[in-house]
């Protein structure tokens, strides 16, 4: 079977990476892909929102499933439009991705299902959200409701702050995703992600992770798409999966099959895991990046076959084997990523990050191969992902391989991993 990949980052890479390994896989594209992706996959460049060239490109290539990496597509179709035209794709529709993309849709069905997670109230008037955030004062979270690729979110520790965030969406900073917003509830504890695979009923959970998604070392700093991630998470033991699964993820995914919207494909849940467990911030309907690549890093079973059976509504008898090892991933940016960097830059030394340690993949996010040359094309442009017996093995050995790498021109954290090594874990 042939099988194309939709993205172009860390998340997109890994995902090539296990499909590629499958037996059941004959030929693999991505598009349009990066510089590392190009080694794993063939890379084809078309544009991942232009769906009726992308069910033609399809059709002509024989390609019999397609593995949906980002959100963007998927709320804006891709899934129905080429199911449409008969070509198998892993992912929600449409109408169970506004999971993700409307954040006030998610909050109106936790509330009515009865799923935890934070307080809050919606507005579309601004005068109306001002006197709603007088009241009750700080901290408090304003969100955009639309999709602003996770820049949406302030958690305001001052009433000032509170206000300058609704001003700013009222200016239209984020657009159309900031016409509607969420005031929220500040929740306390420890954030972490689970991750599920669906099949329209049934939920398969796959493993915890905790990335980090500020730019700067202790978790300060701007927002970025994510530095970094690890699994297993040390806040997600079996005992808070199973509550997160049987409170928040199985009851939303069984609200969507009762609504006429099923979902398939890999819901993510973002969690805070408060005295009282664990209560929902926001779904994503994809992988994240990059948790992917963590996951993938553990994963031992062949990732391919479990995906078709997410697609198929064949996942209740479905099984999934992990590594007990752990695993974690660095991600090197662009020195002024989440604002603005250079591009162009030669990057050395990966073979040699890879030989560093055994356990070393470096997973391409933004980068492009230029007259023989890897160079670096985006923010966030490597995962440099490794396993080892804990998070503290997997992290020394993480940062052993990216201090093989010769890029001046890009940056690090050097903390990924500090809650669980905190954990002595
Ligand atoms: P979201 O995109 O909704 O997950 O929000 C982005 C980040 O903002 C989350 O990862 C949290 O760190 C933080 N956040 C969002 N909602 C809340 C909340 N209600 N209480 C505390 N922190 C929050
Ligand atoms: N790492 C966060 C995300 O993928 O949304």
């Amino acid at each position: 079977m042939n099988v194309l990949v939709i993205g172009s980052g860390g998340r997109e890479h890994a995902l090539c990476r296990a499909i590629g390994a499958s037996p059941l896989c004959d030929r693999l594209w991505c598009a349009p892909g990066n510089g590392g992706i190009a080694r794993d996959a063939e890379c084809v460049s078309l544009d991942i929102m232009d769906f009726a060239a992308l069910s033609a490109w399809c059709r002509e290539t024989d390609i019999g499933f397609v593995v949906v990496g980002p959100e963007a597509p998927l709320a804006a179709g891709i899934v129905d439009s080429l199911e449409a035209a008969g070509i198998a794709c892993f992912g929600p529709t449409a109408a169970a991705a506004r999971l993700e993309s409307s954040k006030s849709f998610a909050k109106d069905l936790c509330r009515r299902v009865g799923i935890p997670t934070a307080d809050f109230a919606r507005f579309d008037d601004f005068d109306a959200a001002r006197e709603h955030l007088r009241r009750v004062g700080a901290p408090v979270v304003v969100k955009a409701s639309g999709l602003a690729a996770g820049k949406g979110v302030t958690v305001a520790r001052t009433p000032a702050e509170a206000e300058a965030a609704l001003a700013a969406m009222e200016a239209g900073a984020f657009g159309a995703a900031g016409s509607e917003v969420l005031i929220e509830e500040f929740l306390e504890g420890e954030e972490a992600s689970v991750f599920a695979l669906v099949d329209g009923a049934a939920a398969l959970p796959l493993a915890g992770a905790q990335d980090h998604k500020t730019a700067g070392e202790g978790d300060t700093g701007p927002n970025t798409g994510g530095m970094g991630a690890y699994s297993p998470a040390p806040a997600v033991d079996d005992a808070m999966l199973e509550r997160a699964m049987e409170e928040i993820l199985r009851p939303a995914v069984a609200a969507m099959a009762a609504d006429g919207a099923p979902f398939r494909g890999v819901l993510y849940a973002g969690l805070m895991i408060g005295a009282d467990g664990p209560r929902l911030l926001e779904f994503n309907v994809r992988f994240g990046d990059p948790e992917c690549q963590v996951l993938v890093a553990r994963l031992k079973s062949d990732l391919l076959p479990a995906l078709m059976a997410a697609h198929d509504g064949e996942l209740a008898h479905f099984d999934l084997r992990w590594n007990d090892r752990a695993a974690l991933c660095v991600v090197m940016a662009a020195k002024g990523y989440p604002g603005a960097y250079e591009k162009g830059d030669e990057i050395r030394g990966l073979d040699e990050a890879e030989e560093e340690d055994g356990s070393a993949t470096v997973f391409h996010a933004g980068t492009e191969r230029r007259d023989g040359r890897t160079v670096a094309a985006g923010g966030r442009v490597l995962g440099v992902t490794a396993t080892g017996r804990d998070v503290a093995e997997a992290q020394a050995a993480a940062y052993r391989a990216v201090d093989r790498i010769d890029w001046p021109g890009g940056f690090c954290r050097r903390d990924i991993g500090w809650r669980a090594l905190a954990r002595g874990v």
